[in-house]
């Protein structure tokens, strides 16, 4: 028999958004129910995207220091060295299983109660819980309502998936083998993060690209350059401007059909072994009940809401991926808080322009705020202050100089209106990037802030100064 349950809160979905939002909702005096229908909480970040993305990439990184020598000019030798893929591949599924077990964890201590199922919403305040024949296992009456319910990999027309040659982000995490010929559709964010894993383990990899440059929306033209000659340096091959309109199998093979985006008679075909589909996620919202309730849904899939985080029907809110703004854990967090504020009668406030952006490549990318290219569109007066890693302390200890950090500050009131960094630990360095523009800081505000000596964060400081004064000290 179905059970019933009274609730203040029900949020629909227990990725990043969703069990971010059940915890605060808890935490501020609500009975509060989290639908998932996975085995897991933790949604696709923790299950098949940030989280076994940086494990891969922290230990094929390793595995890169210690097989291509690098590891030499500290005076390490090692020799005979060899991957053992089934331990890379434990070590992640440790990590996610680690993380996914401390949410129910989280969820015991601050009292939010799990429901494992298929949330669907048959009225303003009312959710059912469906178990995966359809059925209902729980019926929970509630105050509000949360949708959290994220996205999804966005198929490519006529190819499918088998996870194994044909391969989405989710089965790229988990081969077990390293591909010889490896292409990516797609040189965004995953296309970059997930390609140079298997390349740090002994794939060649081929990324084509429908746009003329790397790394997605927002990033710094710039930076985007820095990043494939530095790619291209590690033996990668590119084919920008190109579009893939096909791929077949071919005996083992999988021929990639490409066109040139400018000139469409300019076709080739692209032999690999695996192809990695990489072209963007859409919204998921499927079975929700969204019709019947009135909540239509644009263009792309997403779910409007206002900015309180409510749809057109003001006991059901929406937030993370499936709603407008970038695709980011931390993004989908930031919104589960403060809509559950919301909810409690407080304030909601998200400056999109202070969400930081980070590939975890090596060196790491991050950004926050205005490109170049922004500024110049919006016809805003900026100056630059850059700071090459060359110059810095630390970098030069660590034997790891490649890059640089560039500030980018209104011309005339001097506020920091973008940073841009490739560089080591950048992923780190752009949260001080984005503490400073929350604060509204100019360059001068954070030149002269004390910075420990000898740390990367220093080269943030010279940037700043470089843009304020328009000389940096140590360069
Ligand atoms: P999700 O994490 O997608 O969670 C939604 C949850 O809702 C899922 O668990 C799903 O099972 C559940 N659900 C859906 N419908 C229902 C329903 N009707 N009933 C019950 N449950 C339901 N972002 C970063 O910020 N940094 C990164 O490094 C990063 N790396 C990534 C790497 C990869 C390979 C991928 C694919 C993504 C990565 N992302 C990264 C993006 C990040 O994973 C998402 O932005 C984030 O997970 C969005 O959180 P969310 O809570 O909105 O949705
Ligand atoms: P993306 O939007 O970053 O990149 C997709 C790329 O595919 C675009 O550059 C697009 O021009 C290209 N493309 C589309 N169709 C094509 C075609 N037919 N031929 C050639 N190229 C084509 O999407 P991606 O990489 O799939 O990532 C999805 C989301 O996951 C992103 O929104 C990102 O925010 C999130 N993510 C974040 C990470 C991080 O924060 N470090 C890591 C991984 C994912």
């Amino acid at each position: 028999y179905a059970s019933t349950i009274e609730a203040d809160l029900v949020v629909i979905g227990g990725g990043p958004g969703g069990y971010v939002a059940s915890i605060k909702g808890a935490q501020l005096g609500m009975k509060t129910v989290c639908i998932e229908k996975g085995e897991t909480l933790g949604g696709t970040c923790l299950n098949v995207g940030c989280i076994p993305s940086k494990s891969l990439l922290n230990s094929s990184h390793y595995y890169h220091l210690a097989h291509a020598g690098e590891l030499k000019k500290f005076g390490i030798l090692v020799d005979n060295v060899k991957l053992d893929l089934e331990r890379v591949m434990e070590q992640k599924r440790n990590t996610v299983k680690a993380l996914t077990g401390g949410i129910v964890g989280l969820y015991k201590k601050n009292k939010v109660e799990w429901v494992k199922g298929h949330g669907k919403i048959t009225s303003p305040n009312q959710v059912n819980a469906l178990g995966p024949d359809g059925s209902v296992i729980s019926t929970i009456n509630t105050k509000n309502i949360i949708i959290a319910t994220g996205s999804e990999v966005t198929p490519f027309p006529g190819l499918e998936f088998d996870e194994k040659q044909i391969i989405s982000s989710t089965g790229c995490l988990s081969l077990n083998q390293v591909p010889k010929k490896f292409i990516v559709i797609g040189a965004g964010v995953i296309g970059l993060e997930l390609g140079s894993v298997w390349q740090r383990l002994g794939a060649e990899v081929t990324a084509v690209e429908f746009l003329p440059t790397i790394g997605g929306v927002g990033i710094d033209g710039e930076v985007s350059q820095a990043i494939q000659k530095m790619l291209v340096k590690d033996s990668w091959n590119f084919k920008l401007g190109t579009k893939v309109t096909a791929a077949r199998r071919q005996g083992n093979d999988i021929i990639v059909s490409v066109e040139n985006v400018k000139d469409p008679s300019k076709k080739e075909e692209l032999t690999c072994d695996t192809l990695l589909v990489c072209v963007g996620r859409r919204p998921y919202t499927a079975n929700l009940g969204l019709e019947d309730l009135g909540i239509e849904r644009d263009e792309k899939g997403r779910i409007p809401v206002n900015n309180r985080f409510q749809t057109v029907v003001p006991s059901i809110y929406a937030i993370g991926d499936c709603i407008h703004g970038p695709m980011l854990a931390h993004k989908a967090e930031d919104e589960g808080v403060i809509t559950v504020e919301g909810i409690a009668g407080g304030a909601v406030h998200i400056d999109y322009n202070c969400v930081p952006s980070v590939i975890y490549l090596h060196p790491e990318v991050g950004w926050v705020g205005k490109s170049e290219e922004d500024l110049k569109k919006e016809g805003i007066e900026y100056k630059i202050g850059k700071f090459p890693y060359l110059a810095n302390s630390r970098a030069k200890t660590n034997a790891e100089t490649e890059g640089f950090i560039k500030i980018l500050a209104d011309k005339n009131t001097d506020k920091i209106l973008g940073v841009h960094m490739i560089c080591s630990c950048a992923g780190e360095l752009i949260n001080e990037a984005v503490l400073a523009m929350e604060y509204g800081a100019s360059a001068e505000d954070v030149a002269r802030t004390c910075h420990a000596h000898p740390t990367f964060a220093e080269a943030f400081k010279e940037a700043n100064l470089a843009a304020y004064f328009g000389k940096p000290v140590n360069f």
